[in-house]
């Protein structure tokens, strides 16, 4: 067999069938394997004409197929099947050789992956990869990983088959080891709580105004021609305007309200606490779907909480959807600020001198939470990259500005009705609670050094006090 293909797909399941048919739709011979041949036989057989596939049956085949450095994608499920098939591979490669993993793996992962594999004079690539099925085959937004000596060789072919916004690839080079796949995180983290926003607007305008499921899929649509369009107000508008075969019925109307994940917004959260980052948009998002998922919790709560709540009564119909279109735009830009926050946290924290700005612009296309304002935010940090705070970037300070009194309206009246609204309220809190000038962290601090003499810092003079609260109550300097 000649080692002819200049990059391989190993695992070819949607996603992985639909990456390796990108490389061939874009000139590249893609060498493709899968554990079992009938998913090979079925891509060859149903897309071979994309363009030229080395199809193989064995592991060993596949890797003999390739051209040298050979650099070849895992696209299996995150997890244990990923660590066995890097098993299967290692031993077949040579030094210098590219594994690239584009499932959604967990960031600590793809560091201890990437070490071990360099002990052995591997590069190994995690990326990230966004868009779905279709993006997969159309061009996803693209984020990897690793050495940057890898991307010198793997870069321009992602950057090939990425999607492109104004002629540019949505794809780049994010940072050594987990650095790509700690974004992808970010990414999906974001996207949860863009969804919870969402789903938060069309819940109001569906209590608020009494509205039915296309007639707010209408409200969508509209919105999507202003601040707010991107994919996922896009599809919103799309799902809510379409009609159950079977009743006849609108098809969000049918769906069960338990909203599931496989994972990847408990990763955010749960490093955002490591991180000591308040990603509070993404966080009560990622909640509101475990609650939607508590069933036993639900049902012992309804129709015995007490709801005291009261009766909508909107008089205005164009100023409220006005209202939860703008609070929805300003509790988005929260999401994504504190989602850059972790970003820049991480970085520090790992060493990865991710650049914001062009995450935020390979985030423009390809990815689920694609969208106008991303250009918005690439020029923030265009304008300073060391910007401290996304919403204290003038544009921002000025947009979310214009619809701060509107966001108060609707956070107040969703709780004054009843509706919960937890990804608005936290945002709207969080946008205080960031540019208040004093927050009641004074008293949390006396209170820890009171029962466990943990020591606080005065607003008059530098240092560290305590002070002797069970015995005469004067204060001590600790340092
Ligand atoms: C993407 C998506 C993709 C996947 C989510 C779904 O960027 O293409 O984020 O990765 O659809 O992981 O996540 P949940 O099942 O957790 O909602």
């Amino acid at each position: 067999m000649s080692a002819r293909a200049q990059i391989g797909v190993t695992g070819l399941a949607v996603m992985g069938r639909n990456l390796a048919r990108n490389f061939a739709r874009h000139g590249y011979t893609v060498a493709v394997h899968n554990r079992s041949y009938a998913k090979t036989a079925s891509l060859i057989a149903d897309h071979g004409s994309d363009g030229d596939f080395i199809p193989s049956e064995s592991m060993a085949d596949f890797v003999a197929s390739l051209a040298q450095p050979r650099k070849v994608v895992i696209m299996v499920k995150a997890g244990a099947p990923t660590d066995a098939v890097i098993a299967e591979l290692v031993p077949l490669l040579d030094e210098g050789d590219i594994v690239i993993d584009a499932g959604n793996a967990h960031f600590p992962d793809t560091i201890r992956r990437e070490a071990a594999l360099k002990e052995v004079g591997l590069h190994f690539v995690g990326t990230g990869v966004s868009g779905g099925e279709e993006g997969a085959l159309n061009g996803p937004s693209i984020m990897p990983g690793g050495s940057a000596e890898s991307y010198q060789w793997l870069g321009p072919i992602l950057e090939d088959i990425s999607a492109k916004v104004d002629g540019v690839p949505c794809c780049t080079y994010v940072g050594p080891n987990g650095a790509g796949h700690f974004v992808k995180m970010v990414h999906n983290g974001i996207e949860y709580a863009d969804m919870q926003l969402i789903a938060e607007a069309y819940d109001l305008l569906k209590q608020g105004l009494g509205a039915t499921a296309p007639e707010i899929g209408e409200i969508f649509a509209e919105w999507n021609k202003g601040d707010l369009e991107s994919f996922l107000i896009e599809i919103t508008a799309d799902v809510l305007q379409h009609t159950d075969a079977e009743t006849g019925k609108p098809f969000v109307d049918i769906i069960l309200d338990r909203a599931e994940q496989k994972g990847t917004g408990r990763w955010t959260v749960q490093n955002a606490l490591d991180l000591g980052v308040p990603i509070t948009g993404i966080a009560e998002a990622t909640f509101a779907r475990a609650l939607s998922g508590s069933v036993p919790q639900r049902t012992a709560a309804a129709g015995v909480l007490v709801g005291d709540a009261g009766a909508w009564e909107v008089t205005d119909r164009e100023a409220f959807i006005e209202d939860v279109r703008l609070a929805l735009y300003a509790s988005k830009v929260v999401a994504y600020s504190q989602g850059f926050d972790q970003i820049a946290a991480a970085s520090e924290e790992f060493g990865w001198n991710i650049d914001r700005g062009a995450m935020a612009r390979i985030w423009r296309g390809g990815c689920i939470i694609r969208a106008r304002f991303l250009n918005r935010i690439t020029e923030a940090y265009e304008r300073d990259e060391n910007l401290a705070l996304l919403l204290a970037d003038p544009y921002f300070t000025e947009k979310v500005g214009e619809g701060v009194s509107a966001w108060r309206r609707i956070v107040s009246l969703a709780a004054l009705n009843g509706v919960p609204t937890p990804a608005f309220a936290s945002s709207l809190s969080y946008y205080d609670g960031v540019r208040a000038e004093r927050l009641p962290a004074n008293l949390i601090q006396a209170q820890r050094d009171f029962f466990g003499a943990h020591t606080y810092q005065r607003v008059d003079k530098p240092g560290v006090f305590h002070t002797e609260w069970s015995l005469d109550r004067s204060e001590t300097q600790e340092s």
